[in-house]
């Protein structure tokens, strides 16, 4: 077998078999293969595709590049839930808890943020004395006590996708659904969890723009999701404003808590409430996904949720007291607020652009390199469909710098449209698939 022949076989619509594909992958990953010859097969793949059974002999060879977590001495079906990215999206520090605490263990692996959206791991480490890094032994035993636990992914579970992302990022070959759903379900399989819920979104702040997109992404993930024997999910969500009120590492954390109270904003308490849902019935602790999410609302009723969020960050070496106590978050030196230029209702905040407006004022970084204020962020006062008044608070923007928190103040307003009409309301959970 030679590269070659298999760059010509794709280029001229061939069919590659799985031998082929592994022969690439492990080829690149150990360096075997060079960067112009994994180049010419990416751009070969972007623009012929692939089928279903390539797109899951990809997937399984980049899975089996690397470790494979061995989540077996965990009681229970482990069910993970993966989002492709937005801003403002802290469902995991919900939906992790309520799972748990219907009985449904969670093993989760997480990343940290890059460019406009933020990373779980992150997020957590903004609570005093959280650990991300745990050994494999403390990881599996918290969530045997405790019923979850969150911890950072290493480089060693599935190195071929980050050496293939890296190089598709610079051959303009990122936007291919098989590349895509390789990438992402590689990753969530060495993970080792039964079952998968995956939030897709769409919108203007999402990876996926259009909403038909992103219906083929998370059709195609579940497809491969279930060929590897994992009960697989998606929910296609709307990402076209942030989702709740705050983005940046404490906020979202203490929004996050603010809801398992019973007290978050609705977008952000609806979406949880049906991806725990999902999760809870995925876990075999429902007989529907509508029976999975009236367990989860009734977790938030009792406080059971929030007592699981409580033990999940003693578990991880966090103070617990943060939960009653915001102000043991580290705390922001300067804000500004940002006012209504005119009276009206709010048509549009620019997701993507309000990522970035958190990421200048410190929240997120450019380069892997960068480091991050954990006190920066933004809270929207004024979501899409509010009423404000000419001079009346739309947002405020927080951080340790004043400099990079005015730039962050500059982006939020540009990334807000008001208007004379009230808009119509965007559906928030737009399809469910599988399950
Ligand atoms: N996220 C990933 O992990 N991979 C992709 O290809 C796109 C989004």
């Amino acid at each position: 077998m030679n590269m070659n022949d298999i760059i010509i076989k794709k280029r001229d619509c061939g069919v590659l078999s799985k031998e082929e594909i592994r022969f690439f992958v492990e080829g690149y990953t150990q360096g075997a293969v060079p960067d112009y010859q994994a180049s010419a097969l990416l751009m070969a793949i972007f623009f012929q595709g692939m089928n279903k059974e390539e797109t899951y002999a990809l997937t399984s060879a980049m899975r089996d590049s690397g470790d494979r977590a061995d989540l077996s001495s965990i009681n229970g079906i482990k069910v993970d839930k993966h989002s492709t990215g937005g801003v403002g999206d802290k469902t995991t520090f919900i939906v992790a808890p309520i799972a748990a605490a219907c009985g449904v263990p969670v093993a989760k692996m997480s990343g940290r943020g890059l460019g406009f959206t933020g990373g779980t791991v992150d997020k957590m480490e903004s609570i005093p004395g959280f650990r991300t890094t745990l050994s494999e032994r403390e990881f599996t035993d918290l969530v045997n006590k405790n019923g979850l636990a969150v911890i950072g992914q290493t480089g060693s579970i599935a190195p071929a996708d980050k050496k293939i992302y890296a190089l598709r990022d610079v051959t303009g070959t990122v936007e291919n659904l098989s590349l895509i759903t390789s990438s992402i379900m590689s990753k969530k399989l060495a993970c080792g969890s039964d079952a998968i819920v995956l939030d897709v979104k769409c919108g203007a702040g999402a990876f996926m723009e259009r909403q038909e997109a992103a219906e083929e992404l998370g059709k195609l993930m579940v497809e491969i999701g279930n060929a590897d024997g994992k009960k697989t999910a998606a929910v296609i969500t709307d990402m076209d404003q942030p989702l709740g009120r705050a983005v940046g590492n404490s906020l979202e954390v203490i929004e996050a808590i603010e809801t398992l109270k019973g007290a978050g904003p609705e977008d952000i308490t609806e979406l949880s409430l049906t991806l725990a849902g999902m999760m809870v019935y995925a876990g075999g602790k429902a007989e529907t996904p509508e029976e999975g999410r009236k367990k989860a609302e009734e977790s938030l009723r009792s406080g059971a949720a929030l007592e699981k969020m409580r033990l999940f960050i003693q578990g991880q070496g966090g103070d617990p007291a943060v939960i009653h106590d915001y102000s043991l978050f580290a705390q922001p030196s300067c804000f500004v607020e940002i006012v209504s230029p005119k009276t009206g209702f709010v048509q549009k905040i620019h997701a993507k652009q309000a990522g970035i407006a958190s990421q200048h004022a410190g929240a997120g970084r450019a380069t892997k390199e960068d480091s991050i204020d954990m006190t920066a962020g933004l809270y929207l006062y004024k979501k899409v469909g509010e009423a404000v008044l000419e001079g009346q608070l739309l947002a405020a923007v927080y951080g340790n710098d004043e400099e990079k928190v005015q730039a962050g103040a500059e982006e939020l307003l540009a990334a807000y449209e008001i208007g004379d009409e009230k808009p119509e309301k965007r559906k928030l959970v737009k399809k469910v698939i599988g399950l």
